[in-house]
């Protein structure tokens, strides 16, 4: 397929496909249609936003959600990538992961992508993505673990005693460390 007949665009731009996009996300994924509906019309011009694949004649061939990531602020998680059934293996997925780092870097402004995913791994490092610790898709900035908050609670000063110095600052979580645990595999690319 030549790819000047395709073009990818923010599914609340076009909510014409929603009713689409559900059914072939659930196709792969099977999901509650309301679950589904409820998280694709939260699409929106910051995050998340819903992404979607068009070809010349208005069909829908494939979709990807990117979200917030707190831990890491200068970049997003990505999630839902997929190419309907029939044109897989036709390049596709390439094209729209192109286009998602292009819709990243210069509309969102933002410096990498992270993602998750159970036997793709082949799909994306070939798309230039690396291994990297499991990230939370939750929460703050910080990744805080039960033993630091446990060590904190140690050092709390005790009544009418003197006032100890605060308590050493949790570690930020860094690149090649985290406490995360999972069966997936994380990538992330530097766009
Ligand atoms: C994964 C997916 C999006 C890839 O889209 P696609 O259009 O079929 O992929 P492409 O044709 O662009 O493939 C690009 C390259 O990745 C390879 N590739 C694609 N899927 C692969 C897989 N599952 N395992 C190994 N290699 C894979 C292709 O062989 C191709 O290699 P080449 O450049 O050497 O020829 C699509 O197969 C899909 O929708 N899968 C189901 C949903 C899914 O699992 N999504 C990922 C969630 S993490």
């Amino acid at each position: 397929m030549d790819v000047t007949d395709l073009q990818v665009f923010p599914l609340h731009k076009h909510p014409q496909y929603l009713e689409a996009c559900c059914e072939m996300i659930n196709e792969e994924w099977p999901r509650s249609r309301t679950a589904r509906m409820l998280s694709l019309t939260a699409s929106c011009d910051k995050l998340p936003t819903s992404l979607i694949l068009i070809d010349s004649k208005f069909s829908l061939l494939g979709h990807a959600k990117l979200t917030c990531l707190p831990s890491i602020p200068n970049s997003c998680f990505l999630e839902t990538v997929v190419i309907t059934k029939t044109m897989r293996g036709k390049k596709l997925g390439t094209f729209l992961m192109r286009e998602i780092e292009i819709y990243c870097k210069n509309i969102l402004k933002l410096e990498m992508i992270h993602l998750s995913t159970k036997g793709q791994e082949q799909f994306y490092s070939k798309l230039g993505y690396e291994l990297c610790p499991p990230v939370s898709i939750y929460g703050n900035p910080m990744n805080i673990s039960k033993t630091d908050l446990l060590s904190s609670e140690k050092v709390l000063p005790q009544e009418n005693s003197c006032i100890p110095p605060p308590p050493p600052m949790p570690k930020p979580q860094s690149i090649t460390s985290s406490n995360i645990k999972s069966n997936k595999t994380y990538m992330f690319k530097y766009l």
